[in-house]
């Protein structure tokens, strides 16, 4: 299955990319991501032309990076700029691709397309920018072992919350909620309501911390390749969202093979209620917590069963089941496929 090459991907956070060049795989392709000393992101193949050693082992010396086996050094165009040896010739030839990359909203994007890109078109994730940092979770990232549709298809399909995250995310009253999908262009918004039900632990945490029926709205948006946003909370029955709280959990989804995926994930709260010292800071390290656990022990261990058995011969695959809760998986997947057509048949124009 082809990747889609123009769009923009994650490679990290930007807390993550230091002074040391960072390797990292994308669309099975190996790059190394560095700052320029004018603080520019710089992002190449990561294998030198001489003898295909790896740049990330490399030295950042202002805007270039040298291999560190001989010494070459390359630009952020990725063209050899330096031979230290004998007459200092630069072969014809020397130079590794170079690839459009950006620091925005607090994360490193890298553009895998034809030509240079427009960072306009990086979806907006500006509430990373803008948020008190005492609200913001841990900025973190998980290697998963399964292609980055399974775990697209499990964000866009929130039901899954009310069985697999059964009391933190959700609960068995949640299962049955309304879903509503709009598509605005190639964005996708996928909706749940749940009316008066019990809460959920993290929902009771950030809210009322009593147990007391509440409303629990979820509104997960997508971009593509892999950028979502889920706007999820609690409030009174009947009460307006604004009296309520909850938060906004960011997912990125960058292909590192066809089946391994960079997940990238963080959530910012909002309308935060001030319960002082020390909830405020008990509930920053919780909501990390309950999330990061949710994500690795339930998400990952399902996916990744999922995605052994898709691939695996033995079972039978000719039939496949869809139920209601598969609207937003399924419209996903019918752009993702058109949009790989079109990039196929050369009628992208970058
Ligand atoms: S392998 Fe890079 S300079 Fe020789
Ligand atoms: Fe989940």
């Amino acid at each position: 299955m082809p990747f889609l090459r123009n769009a923009w991907y994650v490679a990290m956070w930007a807390q993550d990319l230091t002074d040391t060049p960072k390797p990292q795989r994308i669309l099975d392709e190996p790059l190394v991501f560095y700052r320029s000393s004018q603080g520019d992101i710089r992002a190449l193949a990561d294998a030198c032309p001489h003898r295909y050693a790896p740049l990330h082992l490399g030295k950042i010396i202002g805007d270039r990076l040298r291999c560190q086996y001989h010494g070459l050094e390359f630009d952020g165009d990725g063209a050899c700029v330096r031979n230290p040896h004998a007459s200092g010739r630069i072969p014809p030839g020397a130079r590794v691709k170079a690839y459009p990359a950006v620091e925005k909203h607090t994360l490193i994007w890298v553009w895998m397309g034809d030509g240079p890109g427009n960072p306009a078109d990086i979806p907006d994730f500006s509430l990373f920018d803008t948020a008190d940092p005492a609200v913001v979770s841990r900025r973190e990232w998980m290697r998963m072992h399964a292609h980055y549709y399974r775990i697209t298809e499990n964000l866009l399909d929130l039901s899954h919350a009310t069985i697999l995250h059964e009391g933190v995310l959700g609960n068995e009253e949640m299962v049955a909620a309304k879903i509503n999908l709009e598509q605005s262009g190639t964005t996708l918004k996928v909706s749940r309501f749940n009316q008066t039900v019990p809460p959920p632990r993290l929902y009771d945490l950030l809210f009322r911390r009593d147990g007391a029926a509440v409303d629990v709205w979820a509104d997960i948006r997508w971009d593509l390749p892999g950028c979502l946003l889920n706007d999820t909370g609690a409030t009174t029955p009947g009460g307006k969202r604004s009296d309520g709280t909850g938060v906004f959990g960011a997912h990125f989804l960058t292909p590192e093979t066809e089946t391994t995926t960079l997940y990238h994930f963080a959530a910012v709260r909002q309308n935060p209620r001030a319960w002082g010292e020390p909830i405020d800071s008990e509930l920053r390290v919780l909501l990390s917590e309950l999330r990061h656990e949710a994500f690795d022990a339930q998400d990952r261990v399902m996916i990744e069963g999922q995605q052994r058995n898709m691939d695996d011969a033995a079972v039978d695959k000719r039939k496949p089941v869809f139920l209601e809760v598969d609207a937003g998986p399924v419209r996903f997947r019918r752009i993702m496929d058109e949009l790989i057509e079109k990039e196929r048949a050369g009628l992208v124009e970058a």
